[in-house]
């Protein structure tokens, strides 16, 4: 009976997974195409991919992010509702609610915990990773399509987290959003944008519906849509970016990335796409095949490390740290200062000294530079035929000294001006000192 059970067993298992975990190159193999959620990795990746140094795991952390936003946003949907009527208790409902969540549901506070956390950490580790690809050159070599695709995503996690900023309904989303809007007004056809955003001349209830929607429908799956383009090309580029000869490279030993069995086949070869085969555009080709080792499992247990690692920051932050509430939106009476939310704090600095330039030329130029920056340096190459090598793949390459230190450098001063606007602004925006700063909801 036993061996009949086991049988049995053995049976339903192959039914779910079309393969078992012995060591073989083919169950190595199979294991990563067989799998709905593991197929975007190639079967082989080169040996520098493994390595933290490549990409800090800050892209995959984004993922991850964006997944425990949309779980826990689900969860917190079943209680939320958009409306500034007065609910059972007299309080906007969308407030109200806000704060029965924290008080009376369980684990409500811990979830809503997790997703405010959640959204601050992805704006920050999305930046973190645009910095991480701008430094390591890895937008050049084929990739520049893709860099496009991730200012895109930058922009509408931002967006994402914007809209999500207005829901509670508290004086510090009311005026936080308020604010963001009205640095909109000073752009030309700011006051359509504003307008399309708010539905209204005010920040109110058709603002709130509006932010609702695009908060939890329309960005989600524009997201989902552009992380999806965007995975797929860096597996359609040639997978991470790296230099063309790594055999200088204090590499993992390959005796250290997982033992394989039976591998004649497997050995020195990899899989093409036939069409570019044919066409000779296959990246790949001739490139460094010794170099190459099976994605199971030490790329899979890497990334599964750094999926709980974030997720357990998270969850610790989500218990220690409580996401504010305070008191519910009044339009009548302003928060002074009103700030914007931390990631526009450097834009409202720019505008408190001079609207048009600090709040739309300035801003504007600079997303269009960062979007274009590999076109540019294309169009240099070109025009001006400069015989350069591109590095790709390379921490702070010598080669790309300029480039570098400019992108630095706008980071630096942003993150300056940020911290300005958080820590250095009180009433009527008036420069204090951290520990001279009057809070609270003055006139
Ligand atoms: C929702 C936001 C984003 C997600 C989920 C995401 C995810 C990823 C992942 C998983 C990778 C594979 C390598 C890694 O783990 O780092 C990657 C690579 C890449 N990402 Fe992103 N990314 C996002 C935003 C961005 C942004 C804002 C940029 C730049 C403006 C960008 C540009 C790139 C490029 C060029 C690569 C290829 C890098 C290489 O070959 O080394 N991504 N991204």
């Amino acid at each position: 009976m036993k061996e009949l059970m086991q049988l049995y067993f053995k049976r339903v298992y192959y039914s779910l997974m079309r393969h078992g975990f012995d060591k073989t190159g083919l169950t190595k193999s199979k294991i990563i195409f067989s799998n709905l959620f593991l197929h975007i990795h190639p079967v082989k990746v080169h040996r520098r991919s493994l390595m933290f140094k490549s990409t800090m795991g800050l892209g995959v952390m984004s993922l991850a992010l964006f997944i425990i936003l949309t779980i826990t946003g689900v969860l917190i949907m079943f209680h939320y509702v958009p409306s500034i009527s007065p609910g059972p208790d007299g309080l906007p409902d969308a407030y109200g609610r806000m704060l029965n969540l924290r008080s009376n549901l369980f684990w409500g506070s811990f979830i809503r915990n997790m997703h405010r956390w959640s959204a601050h950490a992805m704006v920050m580790i999305v930046a973190l990773h645009m910095l991480r690809v701008f430094l390591t050159g890895s937008y050049r070599n084929g990739r520049e399509f893709n860099w496009v695709v991730g200012v895109i995503l930058g922009l509408l996690t931002v967006l994402l987290s914007y809209t999500g900023y207005l829901l509670p309904w508290d004086q510090l989303a009311y005026w936080g959003v308020k604010v963001g809007t009205e640095i909109a007004k000073i752009a030309p056809g700011g006051d359509i944008i504003r307008g399309i955003l708010l539905g209204d001349n005010d920040v109110g209830q058709e603002a709130l519906l509006r932010f609702y929607v695009l908060h939890v429908a329309v960005l989600p799956i524009i997201i989902s849509i552009f992380i999806s383009i965007h995975l797929f090309r860096v597996r359609k580029d040639g997978g991470l970016a790296k230099p063309a000869d790594t055999s200088k490279e204090n590499l993992i030993p390959i005796s250290e990335c997982g033992r394989v069995e039976n591998n004649s086949y497997f050995k020195n070869c990899r899989s093409y796409q036939l069409v570019e085969f044919v066409k000779g555009t296959e990246p790949k080709v001739n490139e460094e095949v010794e170099q190459m080792v099976f994605a199971w499992p030490k790329l899979i247990v890497r990334e599964t490390i750094v999926i709980i690692f974030i997720t357990v920051l998270m969850v610790i932050l989500s218990i220690v740290f409580d996401a504010s509430l305070e008191g519910p939106a009044d339009p009548n009476h302003p928060t002074n200062p009103a700030k914007a939310p931390w990631y526009f704090l450097g834009l409202q600095e720019l505008v408190s000294y001079h609207g048009f330039i600090g709040g739309v030329l300035i801003p504007g130029v600079l997303v269009l530079f960062v979007v274009l920056i590999p076109y540019v340096e294309m169009f240099i190459e070109t025009v001006f035929k400069l015989n350069r090598k591109i590095v790709s793949g390379v921490w702070f390459h010598k080669e790309r000294l300029l480039e570098n230190s400019i992108f630095l450098s706008i980071y630096i001063i942003m993150i300056f001006l940020i911290i300005m606007g958080t820590f250095f602004r009180g009433e009527n925006w008036s420069f204090v000192y951290p520990w001279a700063l009057h809070t609270g909801g003055g006139h």
